[in-house]
């Protein structure tokens, strides 16, 4: 009998246990950032160096970190199911605390792309990306980032894991960038669904839908001991 599959849609917060700081809450990684001059392609345009230096400052950040119980309760639930983890974050916590179906829907910070053919996609040696940078058809490497306003194309595969999940578990994210916000719709409505977050998002109420009103680390823990 194949394993139940268990789909996890996770954002900022589950890093926020590790030390990385979120987007939106009162010290976000926003703030004294305009985000459209730091993540989008007019950004880029506009000032390449300024964006070069957001996320070097946010891999010397993210390279020092480590997982945190969090991550690794996913991971750890790959012994009784077979876990795709669905990812907002770019760091990579949840490879480092071993997950072995991450998919990135925003991109990945320790990986570069080529401006002339975005196929070429480079590891980032230790943190920094710098001006000059270039792939092997000589042309600037950017972060492989999404920006806003640019296409999420591991969306479609997201859905479909949506989809087909058994169990469907929200954690860390406030739910309010689409299309991933949009992933808990293609959730069967007989399928329980938990959001883990200590400030729970809004969400449209519908079937089989648990509310844990707490940390990452502690709200997963909670549905750890509700789904044995
Ligand atoms: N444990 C769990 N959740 C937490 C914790 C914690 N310790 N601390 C904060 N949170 C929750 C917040 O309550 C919030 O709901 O994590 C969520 C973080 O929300 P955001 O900062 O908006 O991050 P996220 O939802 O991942 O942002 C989505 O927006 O900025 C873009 O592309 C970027 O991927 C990002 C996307």
């Amino acid at each position: 009998m194949s394993r139940r599959k268990l789909v996890v849609l996770s954002g900022a917060g589950i890093s926020a246990e590790s030390g990385i700081p979120t987007f939106r809450d009162a010290d976000g990684l926003w703030e004294g950032h305009d985000v459209m001059e730091v993540a989008s392609p007019q950004g880029w345009q506009r000032n390449p160096q300024l964006v070069l230096d957001f996320y070097n400052q946010r891999r010397k950040v993210a390279r020092k970190v480590e997982p945190n119980r969090g991550h690794s309760i996913l991971a750890e639930l790959e012994e009784e199911f077979e876990v795709v983890i669905i990812t907002q974050n770019v760091d990579d916590l949840h490879e480092k605390a071993g997950s072995s179906q991450v998919i990135h829907l925003h991109g990945e910070l320790f990986k570069s792309r080529s401006t002339v053919d975005p196929s070429l996609i480079y590891d980032v040696e230790g943190w920094e990306l710098n001006w000059g940078d270039t792939c092997e058809k000589g042309s600037q490497l950017r972060p492989h980032i999404v920006w806003f306003g640019e296409m999420v194309p591991m969306m479609e595969v997201a859905a479909v894991h949506a989809q087909q999940a058994d169990i469907f578990i929200v954690v860390g994210t406030s739910l309010v960038v689409y299309p991933a916000a949009g992933l808990l719709d293609y959730v069967s409505s007989s399928v329980p669904k938990y959001i883990v977050d200590p400030n729970m998002p809004s969400v449209q109420s519908r079937p089989n839908l648990h509310l844990i009103e707490k940390i990452g680390s502690e709200g997963l823990q909670e549905v750890l001991e509700r789904l044995f």
